[in-house]
């Protein structure tokens, strides 16, 4: 039976991740290695987690000895890379975490693939790392991230992610470790921890709270739904040679201010406010240090080589996302109380 390793299963696009992988091939075990950091959360699991080909494993890429020790007992045939510190401003706080784990974690799980690839280069398949698009820099008003844009991180997040990135690809030209890369754009939906924009003010409409926008909103992100994200990186890793990179995107750009009030506008509906009563919560805050204008994915190679295009709408995304958190007030609560780490701290499977 296959076995995939899956890093970070537990936050918001692993969660995705693994539950597909879990849901579309049986007949391969999947196991999700997570530290359950602040946004490692196994509430997003609870439908899977008793499935026979799902094992959840606690622990930290960044010890060499463990990460060792795991790849040798259980001999894994691939890696999903996706455990990772993932939010600028806390990169900008305490950028030495993003270190640790970003590029030495990373580190940590190349040299461990590299030992099984080295045993038997048949059975070792693939080194999948989940990148983002941060790495390319910022764009002006025009122009698109292609995967051949040169790398040009202006956070302490973007440069552990492009740190780790070429990483990845010296393995494959150093050792001819197979590996594969993709860059996506900013991800939304369910799951999202409530520090993103918009989990965020999703979270805040919700209880009447002000919706903190950086500098003047005109900020740009090209938005993907959380599951569009998951399946690509299912079609890569399935049908892809390795060395090779994609970027992942759904050629949906907004600026900040225009993503806020159009989930204002939806919120005022979904809670019976009347129109442009959520509106009036936005407060225009100090902008984050080194923000980064626009990010905009060209994501034609993904497209044409292997068929994917994004299933959803912005539009109809966001008020599925909506939808979700309203339902889900218990997930929402618990992870903005930090409840959800004590109980579940009781239930992981200890090593
Ligand atoms: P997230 O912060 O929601 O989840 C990260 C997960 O990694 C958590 O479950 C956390 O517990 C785990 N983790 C953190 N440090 C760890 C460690 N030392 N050892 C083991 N596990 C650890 O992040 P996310 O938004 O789901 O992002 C997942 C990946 O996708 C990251 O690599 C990120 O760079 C990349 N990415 C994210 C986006 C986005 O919009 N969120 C876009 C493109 C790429
Ligand atoms: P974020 O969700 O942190 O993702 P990223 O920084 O990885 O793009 O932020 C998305 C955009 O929203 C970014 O331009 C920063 C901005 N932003 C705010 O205006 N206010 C906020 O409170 C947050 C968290 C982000």
């Amino acid at each position: 039976m296959m076995k995939i390793l899956i890093t970070g299963g537990a936050g918001f696009i692993g969660s995705h991740v693994v539950r597909l992988f879990v849901n579309k091939y049986p007949d391969v075990t999947i196991y999700n290695l997570d530290k359950l950091t602040y946004a490692g959360n196994l509430a997003n699991l609870t439908d899977i987690e008793n499935k026979p080909n799902y094992k959840f494993i606690k622990g930290d890429i960044v010890d060499a000895n463990f990460i060792n020790k795991l790849f040798e007992e259980h001999k894994f045939n691939a890696v999903i890379h996706l455990a990772a510190e993932s939010h600028v401003d806390r990169s900008i706080t305490n950028p030495l975490e993003f270190v640790y784990t970003n590029v030495i974690g990373t580190v940590n799980l190349l040299n461990a693939a590299k030992q099984l690839y080295k045993l038997d280069s048949l059975k070792f398949k693939m080194f999948y790392h989940v990148s983002t698009d941060e790495v390319y820099g910022s764009l002006g008003d025009t122009g698109l991230f292609t995967e051949t844009t040169s790398y040009d991180p202006h956070s302490p997040y973007s440069a552990s992610k492009a740190s780790s990135d070429h990483f990845v690809r010296a393995y494959y030209d150093t050792y001819g470790l197979p590996v594969v890369i993709s860059n996506c754009s900013n991800n939304y939906g369910p799951n999202h921890f409530p520090e993103k924009l918009i989990p965020l003010c999703i979270s805040n409409i919700k209880n009447n709270k002000p919706l903190p926008i950086y500098g003047k909103g005109e900020n740009v992100r090209d938005w993907l739904f959380v599951e569009d994200h998951a399946r690509a990186i299912d079609v890569i890793f399935h049908n892809t040679k390795p060395g090779n990179t994609y970027n992942i995107g759904g050629h949906n750009e907004w600026t900040n201010i225009d993503v806020i009030r159009l989930l204002c506008k939806i919120m005022d509906k979904k809670l019976n406010r009347a129109e442009g009563t959520n509106e009036k919560l936005i407060s225009f805050v100090k902008d984050r240090a080194g923000h980064d204008l626009r990010y905009a994915i060209d994501s034609t190679k993904l497209q044409k080589e292997l068929g994917w295009k994004p299933s959803l709408q912005f539009e109809e995304g966001l008020d599925k996302t909506v939808d979700w958190y309203l339902q889900n007030e218990e997930w929402l609560r618990n992870v903005t109380s930090g409840e959800y780490q004590k109980y579940y701290d009781a239930q992981y499977v200890k090593r």
